[in-house]
């Protein structure tokens, strides 16, 4: 009698289904804790990168890279990375950046990645732009740039007289222990040919560090692979307009995951930069929570590097 009374009486009760959705609900918060958790631990064993971001009004960040393979004489070598400038006419932006970069000491290599203009049209002022741009500042060695699938074949004739050197699969530069590779994309397409450039600066002694610049950053992996040290891209404009907490709603091609879609990747020996870019393309002028930016970079050698990790992971996150 009391058995049945309190197997009647249990369901009477009926708490059943708020413990599930508590349960549930638990579950959810210790998988988000726990995946935060996995990511701060995994993200100080492999931290080889330290970042700064843009103080308030600024656009300029800092990034501090320890890189394994970094020979000596490229220690501390400074690198101004600017992308996308998607430069459609004369904007407040570009005077900014101009002045902001004008300020500070010179660095040693400006590296371009591509995506000069939007429109075709647009060569005018995206010319305008890197004129102004070039005015200013003055890199102690050299300015190497690639181009991405937005510049046309009349800006690419056009920018040929710009004091850049172009660089592209069979045009590497080298200077002492630096092999810097280029990647473009063709015009109007995504088209890179990634296989011909590593052909022209092969991992050897000879070549030293090998840096490459490229607009897309779906071709990391097959770079960190074939032991490329650190890869300087842009394209995704770090998703344009985002969720709180840097979630990306777009901009991830050809099967790329949106979370590897911006900051800085490891895998193998190879670090990538993405970078958020400055100008913005399908949405004009319209970004969320997604401030541009250009990275201002610091190498350094890293004697004591993490185990190499065999698949793209976030290193830092902007
Ligand atoms: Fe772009």
């Amino acid at each position: 009698m009391y058995l049945r009374l309190r197997l009647t009486k249990k369901p009477a009760v009926n708490i059943s289904t708020p413990l599930v959705h508590r349960t549930a609900a638990q579950m959810a918060c210790w998988r988000m804790v726990r995946n935060a958790i996995r990511y701060r631990i995994l993200t100080m064993l492999t931290s080889t990168a330290r970042h700064q971001p843009a103080p308030r009004g600024s656009m300029i960040d800092r990034l501090l890279l320890r890189l394994p393979n970094l020979p000596e004489s490229l220690e501390n070598l400074v690198i101004w990375h600017v992308s996308d400038l998607h430069v459609t006419r004369w904007r407040k932006r570009y005077a900014q950046l101009i002045r902001e970069l004008a300020d500070l000491p010179q660095p040693d290599l400006l590296a371009l990645t591509g995506d000069y203009m939007t429109h075709q049209g647009d060569e005018p002022a995206a010319m305008n732009v890197l004129e102004q741009l070039f005015e200013n500042i003055a890199p102690k060695i050299i300015t190497l740039g690639v181009f991405g699938n937005h510049d046309t074949n009349e800006f690419r004739q056009q920018a040929a007289g710009l004091p850049v050197h172009w660089l592209s699969a069979d045009r590497p530069w080298r200077q002492n222990e630096l092999c810097v590779l280029g990647c473009d994309c063709a015009a109007g397409t995504y088209d890179s040919d990634l296989l011909e450039t590593l052909i022209h600066c092969p991992p050897d002694a000879e070549h030293g560090f090998r840096l490459l610049l490229m607009h897309m950053p779906m071709w990391f992996t097959c770079a960190a692979d074939a032991g490329v040290d650190l890869m300087l891209c842009g394209h995704t404009h770090g998703g344009q307009c985002r969720l709180p907490g840097r979630i990306m709603l777009h901009g991830g091609e050809g099967g790329w995951p949106l979370r590897l879609g911006t900051g800085v990747l490891a895998m193998r020996q190879a670090r990538c930069v993405i970078s958020r870019g400055l100008g913005e393309s399908k949405m004009d002028h319209l970004r969320f929570l997604c401030p541009p930016h250009a990275v201002v970079i610091t190498l350094q050698r890293d004697d004591d590097p993490p185990p190499p990790i065999t698949e793209p992971r976030v290193i830092v996150r902007w």
